[in-house]
């Protein structure tokens, strides 16, 4: 295959939704005729008493319907997220809505949940030959009102888990109506009660449990993120997963495309998101695992996260700037044992 540095330029010429659109129908070729891939290798790491064979995933968005899990398992990820899912198919909003900052390596996007619904997405991981870690991150759909919010999560739960090694509770696009108020205090407490009292059901009837780890926005004042921390502990909720993108425009500022409305993503919200990480750690106090997710567009952004507290890390948007080498360079500085 062509190393990235050769196809960068053509990929960064192409509207930025078409080169994605173009890469998951590659990926999905190219895994339907090539071996299974492996995880680069590592001492494995165990959380919400999973174990991963490397630190470092693939963020939630980037195979949103589970379509390309076997070619990109192939990058050696030490596991992968597909979604944000939502319980029926849904268009997201209109194009264009995925905005490119080179000069930064940053990305905006309001994609707002485009995705072909939970019953395509098992499909795809039911056909698939990947054996490795799993997650699956479950959304509402755009028109389900925020007070039902928690029927659509509890839809998601319930198909997911047969299927996933662990389950993302997305309550943190910006690109969903009010989605991000499940984060405040009541909202969060009923949401994380029901959800953890049907996972009890299902681990019961599936004679297995699956981990929920929730989503959080890097948006959020001190009183915010320890109200969110006391709330992981008191329902156990086995991980927290920071952050998603932020509406913050102050590291951009004068950027080409920096006034389009969406989340921003990439390494202008590498300081913001390890913030909460740090925060986050202080609050918990050990108690709920930490998976950092934010700006990580090299390996020393990598052991940075770690460092701030988190024990394993995902990317999306280095991907699209460093190409599928960033996997291997963000193993190698958060490897735990020497090689
Ligand atoms: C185009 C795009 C789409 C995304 N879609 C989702 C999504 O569906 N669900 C989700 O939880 N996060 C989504 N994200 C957020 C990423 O998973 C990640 O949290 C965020 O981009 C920060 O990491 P990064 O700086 O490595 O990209 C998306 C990000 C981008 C750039």
């Amino acid at each position: 295959m062509l190393p990235y540095c050769l196809l960068k330029p053509f990929v960064l010429a192409l509207d930025p939704e078409t080169a994605h659109e173009m890469s998951i129908v590659g990926l999905r070729a190219l895994g339907a005729v090539t071996s299974a891939g492996r995880p680069l290798a590592d001492t494995p790491t165990r959380v919400m008493g999973i174990d991963f064979p490397n630190r470092i995933g693939l963020a939630a968005g980037l195979d949103k319907n589970g379509e390309a899990i076997d070619a990109l398992a192939g990058w050696g990820f030490g596991f992968i997220e597909i979604g944000t899912v939502t319980p029926r198919p849904q268009p997201g909003n209109p194009k264009p809505r995925m905005f490119r900052l080179p000069r930064v390596e940053g990305i905006i996007n309001r994609m707002g949940f485009n995705n072909h619904g939970i019953d395509a997405l098992i499909a795809n991981v039911r056909a698939s030959r990947f054996k490795g870690v799993l997650g699956i991150n479950i959304g509402k759909n755009a028109d389900t009102p925020i007070e039902n919010a928690a029927a659509d999560y509890l839809i998601g739960l319930e198909k997911a888990y047969p299927q996933a090694t662990y389950i993302t509770v997305n309550i943190s696009s910006p690109n969903t109506k009010n989605l991000r108020a499940l984060q405040d205090e009541s909202a969060l407490d009923a949401l994380l009660g029901a959800l953890k009292a049907r996972q009890t059901e299902l681990a019961q009837q599936h004679g297995r449990h699956v981990p929920l780890a929730l989503k959080i926005a890097p948006d959020l004042d001190d009183a915010q993120i320890s109200q969110i921390a006391a709330a992981l502990r008191r329902h156990q909720i086995e991980a927290v997963i920071a952050t998603n993108t932020t509406l913050d425009r102050s590291r951009v500022a004068g950027q080409p495309h920096a006034a389009e409305a969406g989340g921003l993503s990439g390494a202008p919200l590498f300081e913001a998101s390890t913030l909460v990480v740090k925060k986050l750690a202080a609050a918990l106090a050990g108690e709920v695992p930490i998976i950092a997710v934010g700006g990580v567009v090299d390996g020393a952004k990598a052991k940075a996260k770690l460092d701030a507290g988190a024990e394993l890390v995902q990317i999306y948007s280095g991907l699209i700037y460093r190409g599928p080498g960033l996997v291997k360079d963000c193993v190698d500085a958060t490897r735990m044992s020497p090689h």
